[in-house]
């Protein structure tokens, strides 16, 4: 997808308690994070409601785990400076000023200028908020037909040597690196293995399986996100008497398995069509990601009655 919005000048940026014009939020060049890579993110989307206005989907949830990344990389609520609500009432406060009725939220923690060795604690903690348009991650093909998706040469790093419940800046690249290659090799998204072989997730999405009516997906146990889309279709499944197992499992159960799909805030619920080439199920959305696909987009447009206190309203 081509690149949002969100950089043009008239574009409005929170930053540090403010928002500016995008084009006069300069970052030093000297900026920690930048060189290094430690600090935090999220992705949130907000829809507009079907009975009038908009809501940000599940924002408190996506607020509580930027700060728990923060606790991860010894970022302290103190150095934050904001509390959840605070950072929360910024994110609502971003898609206003932008006049987004549905867009997507990129809230980020860093460290900014000061001191440049690794070891520096003394740097300042920068708390920024962009807001943009953003279609549907993984392509409005992708929803409803499915992607091709391969498994990567690159593993997920294990659990020694990264934070995997973190959602942290510098350990995308290995999920860039996994999304470049597939894209390259003519996939739309990238499966990692772990380092024993066992399936963990895609570049930017939690992974889940259907066999014989049952979802499975692996367990928080494994290194990969506590995908807060992840959690939300686990419960809308259960609600539908659908059964959910968090096991673990290698490649070639899901070669066989009758349907597979992706979750995740910018990919939403995506079906997988097709791995490394073999033919997923029947080839296009299953039954299951179907019925979790629709239960997941009515409860996003606040069309799901259970499920209303998942949507922060706002009016633009
Ligand atoms: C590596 C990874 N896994 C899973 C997800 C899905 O998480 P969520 O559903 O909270 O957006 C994301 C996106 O945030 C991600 O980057």
């Amino acid at each position: 997808m081509a690149s949002p919005d969100a950089a043009t000048p008239e574009a409005k940026v929170w930053i540090d308690g403010e928002l500016v014009a995008a084009d006069t939020a300069k970052l030093s060049h000297l900026t920690h994070t930048f060189h290094y890579g430690l600090g935090a993110f999220e992705g949130i989307r907000s829809y507009k409601l079907t009975q009038g206005g908009s809501g940000v989907f599940r924002l408190k949830e996506h607020i509580e785990r930027l700060f728990a990344s923060c606790h991860l990389v010894t970022i302290t609520p103190e150095q934050i400076g904001y509390t959840v609500a605070q950072v929360s009432q910024a994110c609502v406060d971003t898609l206003k000023a932008n006049n987004l009725d549905a867009g997507y939220l990129r809230p980020v923690i860093f460290l900014g200028a000061g001191a440049m060795g690794i070891g520096a604690t003394t740097n300042p903690v920068r708390t920024m908020v962009a807001a943009w348009e953003w279609g549907a991650y993984l392509g409005d093909e992708g929803l409803t037909q499915g992607i091709d998706a391969c498994v990567s040469s690159y593993s997920r790093p294990g659990h020694a040597s990264t934070l995997s419940k973190g959602k942290l800046t510098g350990q995308y690249i290995n999920s860039i690196l996994a999304k470049r290659e597939a894209l390259t090799n003519g996939f739309a998204e990238a499966i990692l293995l772990n380092e024993s072989g066992l399936v963990t997730e895609a570049s930017g999405e939690n992974l889940f399986m259907v066999q014989n009516g049952v979802v499975v997906t692996p367990p928080l146990g494994m290194n990969i996100l506590a995908g807060i889309t992840r959690a939300t279709v686990m419960q809308l499944a259960r609600e539908r008497g659908i059964a959910v197992e968090e096991r673990a499992f290698a490649r070639d159960e899901l070669y066989l398995a009758d349907e597979v799909f992706m979750t995740g805030t910018a990919a939403e619920v995506t079906p997988v069509r097709s791995i490394d080439r073999r033919r997923i199920g029947g080839g296009s959305r299953g039954p299951i990601t179907a019925q979790l696909q629709a239960a997941y987009f009515a409860a996003v447009k606040g069309e799901d009655p259970a499920h209303g206190d998942w949507l922060a309203t706002y009016a633009v």
